[in-house]
């Protein structure tokens, strides 16, 4: 009997005939071969959430679009991954994660250097398509190293899988539903006072925007190091 992880299934992707395994899911064959979806929430090596929605993808056949970074790909399926739909789709998204929160560019310290402007410049997207709440939270600056500015986060959790994922330590959750949603540190803490967090940054080192971020770093020096963690969950699969 052939094992579920050997079988091997046939599809197309923007009309390309592509084979992959029966596991993988269509973010990751689309990545194998080159072609760009748009991803926030998504890291690779974490668990996937679909969350943030913006790696949506048409199937022919469907009136419905699914998540590139969920779905697993099936036998025959026809996926698009770029079109008139789905730059609108992806355009309103970025819009509402930008009406959210306050994500001013020019006075934050990942400009230049955070996912959510790359997405907002390579779709084009020069305003807002919804109206700004404005909403205004606390920043946490209590850490000695780092601060946490919920106003320049998108609740993407890749800090809290990370921190749970990979550090072990799950010293970050999330607090709230909607518009007050926040990460919080242990029982709604301030960061200092927390016991689990271990203080290894990975969760800034993953955060795509300015909200998670070291102390006395500039915006022209904010190079995230994206690296310390994928090698990490390399080491992991290769053990
Ligand atoms: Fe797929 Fe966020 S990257 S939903």
């Amino acid at each position: 009997m052939i094992k579920e992880k050997a079988r091997v299934k046939t599809f197309k992707i923007n009309d390309t005939d592509v084979t992959a395994k029966s596991d993988s899911s269509i973010l990751e064959v689309a990545k194998e071969h080159g072609i760009k979806i748009p991803t926030l929430c998504y890291f690779e090596g974490l668990s996937e959430v679909g969350s943030c929605r913006m790696c949506l993808v048409e199937v022919k056949g469907s009136d419905k679009l699914i998540p590139a970074c969920t779905s697993k790909i099936k036998e025959g399926m026809e996926v698009i991954t770029n079109s008139p739909k789905l730059e609108s789709h992806r355009k309103m998204v970025l819009s509402m994660i930008f009406a959210e929160r306050t994500h001013t560019c020019s006075v934050c310290v990942s400009n230049g250097n955070c996912e959510l402007q790359d997405q907002a410049i390579e779709l084009g997207l020069e305003h807002s398509h919804v109206p700004y709440i404005h909403k205004h939270f606390e920043l946490d600056a209590s850490h000695k190293d780092y601060v946490y500015d919920p106003n320049r986060c998108i609740l993407c959790t890749r800090c809290v899988r990370v921190c749970d994922e990979v550090e072990g330590a799950h010293a970050l959750d999330i607090f709230g539903r909607g518009i007050d949603a926040k990460i919080i540190h242990d029982m709604d803490e301030p960061w200092a006072n927390s016991e689990s967090c271990t203080s290894c940054g990975k969760c800034v080192q993953v955060c795509p925007t300015g909200s998670l971020f070291e102390k006395g770093v500039s915006s022209a020096e904010m190079v995230k190091k994206k690296n310390i963690v994928t090698n990490l969950i390399q080491m992991r699969k290769d053990r």
